[in-house]
């Protein structure tokens, strides 16, 4: 008994080396942890259990059958973050480069099935250098195994990957299919092809950084929601963010009390709008003064940042932030700012947490490039998104709601459950200066005919209580009491039930 005690601890000792010393110590060279330490850093210390440590990979090809490291360059189990199940599989860069296998694949697949079936989410920390090379299309097929489980999973448990190594090839589309993709900035990239076959290709000169590294996938393309500084920094915030989430999608997320009081009110929300209405200002401000402690967990801050996206929670419980940020191109929705927003709605609406919408939106951004570019159908997907959307919503404008862009932004036309508006509030189909060009075109040759008529329709159209008078707006509320009338809306909403329609699925314009 004593010697098979001792050849399971052998055993167990050659899999936890993974690629050997050597490797490890070029791993810690580049300033990454290695796959076990990451998930030692990720999960509540002592709670990780690690599940086919043993499993190695069956390709005979290229002198594989004699190169054999247990556990095939994937360490795969469960554990506890902040006492709550999670699932995880940290790809090993350390053996054969992290590259998927067939049996890596079948191990991250597994986990995938059992945090399914107990409906727990799925933590992806992804160092890899992409199809296992000796094993051609069984690697590939290991791969489409996990897309389809991406996909299955998709709206049923949250899926979060972390980058934080190489990620190329087909390999980008298994992150791209879960919910948030956070990196690691200057070690991690992604893309569908790198800059030697980009060279070829197109001409162009790049760099694997410049290409797909954090910076870029954070501000260019928006493929990532957030980029970090290193590992340690990277995974801490995964747990912060973690708490924010529910389970699974027939639970909600957690409550976290606050000694912050529901009914706090902040005066200085009253000046917060400047009294000239093409005047800025930061919705930011808004966000932290309204939500538990100031805390807001915002989501993909430098891209599109006319639109501001993000976690808080409000009276303990867990919100979705949407706001205009008229800072930045006037707060306009444009194609990147709409996607952005659709797919933060979209995620929220799956996971039972309430949408707050703060509201400045001058319209949808004129353009040939917007035009061009499929504004339409982008801009549709925002609207799509607000209007199946079942979850509590309450929307409060601040300033601005104008044209369609009033109807897209949880309006009660989309069954907002309640709006509110600032007394400034202009809710109306265009600005005045622009309404009164159009309908008295007679007068265009007449500034002081024209500067009357503007006025007459600002008085008449620039304030909510036309959209009150209607019941568009439930109430016209004191912009410092807006957080306590949100935690009451919400306390009001917590049993909401509204269902859409049996459908096998809707259409959404992608
Ligand atoms: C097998 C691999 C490997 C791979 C790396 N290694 N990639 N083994 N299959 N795909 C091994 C190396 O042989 C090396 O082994 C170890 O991992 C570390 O690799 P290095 O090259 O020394 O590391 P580094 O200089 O940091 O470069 C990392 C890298 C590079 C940029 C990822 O290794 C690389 O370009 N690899 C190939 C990437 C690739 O083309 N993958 C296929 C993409 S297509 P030793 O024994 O020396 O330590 C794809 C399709 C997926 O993935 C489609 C899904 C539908």
């Amino acid at each position: 008994m004593h010697d098979i005690q001792q050849m399971l601890e052998e055993k167990r000792a050659k899999a936890r080396l993974g690629g050997g010393e050597k490797r490890i110590a070029a791993q810690h060279a580049k300033g990454k942890l290695t796959a076990r330490e990451r998930l030692e850093l990720l999960f509540d210390e002592g709670t990780f259990e690690e599940w086919d440590m043993f499993v190695e990979h069956r390709c005979v090809d290229f002198g594989m059958q004699d190169n054999k490291i247990p556990g095939d360059g994937v360490v795969t189990g469960y554990g506890m973050i902040n006492g709550r199940l999670a699932f995880s599989f940290s790809q090993d860069f350390t053996v054969f480069g992290g590259a998927l296998s067939e049996s890596h694949a079948e191990k991250i697949c597994k986990v995938m099935d059992q945090a399914m079936k107990v409906g727990a989410p799925v933590i992806g920390l992804n160092d890899s250098g992409g199809a296992r090379i000796q094993e051609g299309v069984a690697s590939l097929g290991g791969y489409a195994d996990v897309f389809q489980k991406n996909v299955l999973a998709s709206g049923v448990i949250p899926q979060i990957s972390m980058i934080m190594g190489p990620c190329a090839g087909g390999a980008v589309y298994s992150p791209a299919m879960t919910d948030f993709i956070f990196m690691v900035k200057d070690s991690s990239y992604m893309f569908v092809t790198g800059p030697e076959v980009v060279k070829t290709v197109t001409h162009e000169e790049v760099t694997a950084e410049e290409l797909g590294g954090a910076t870029t996938h954070n501000t260019k393309s928006g493929v990532a929601d957030l980029a970090f500084e290193n590992d340690v920094e990277a995974i801490l915030m995964l747990r912060r963010f973690f708490n924010y989430l529910p389970l699974n999608n027939r639970e909600k997320a957690p409550v976290r009390p606050s000694g912050d009081p529901g009914n706090r009110v902040d005066m200085s929300l009253d000046t917060l709008v400047p009294d000239n209405a093409n005047k800025p200002y930061d919705m930011k401000e808004l966000i932290l003064k309204t939500v538990d402690d100031g805390d807001f967990f915002e989501l993909q801050p430098d891209y599109a940042k006319n639109i501001i996206i993000g976690m808080a929670r409000m009276d303990g419980q867990t919100v979705g932030i949407v706001a205009n940020q008229p800072l930045v191109l006037a707060g306009c929705l444009d194609i990147k700012s709409s996607i952005k927003a659709a797919r933060f709605v979209r995620f929220c609406d799956a996971f039972n947490i309430p949408v707050i919408t703060f509201v400045d939106v001058p319209g949808f951004m004129p353009g040939t490039s917007q035009e061009y570019g499929g504004i339409i159908k982008h801009g549709a997907k925002l609207l799509y998104a607000y209007a199946e959307c079942t979850v509590p919503k309450v929307t409060v404008i601040t300033r601005k709601a104008y044209g369609g862009a009033y109807d897209v932004m949880a309006s009660k036309h989309l069954r907002g459950d309640v709006n509110f508006a600032w007394p400034n509030a202009e809710i109306a189909v265009m600005g005045a200066k622009g309404a009164v060009e159009i309908i008295f075109r007679e007068d265009k040759n007449d500034p002081e005919k024209l500067a009357a008529r503007e006025a007459e329709y600002k008085a008449r159209f620039a304030n909510p209580f036309v959209a009150g008078a209607r019941g568009f707006i439930d109430d016209v509320i004191q912009p410092h009491e807006t957080r306590k009338r949100i935690c009451r809306s919400l306390a009001m909403l917590k049993d909401k039930k509204l269902e859409n329609p049996w459908r096998k699925h809707g259409n959404i314009p992608l």
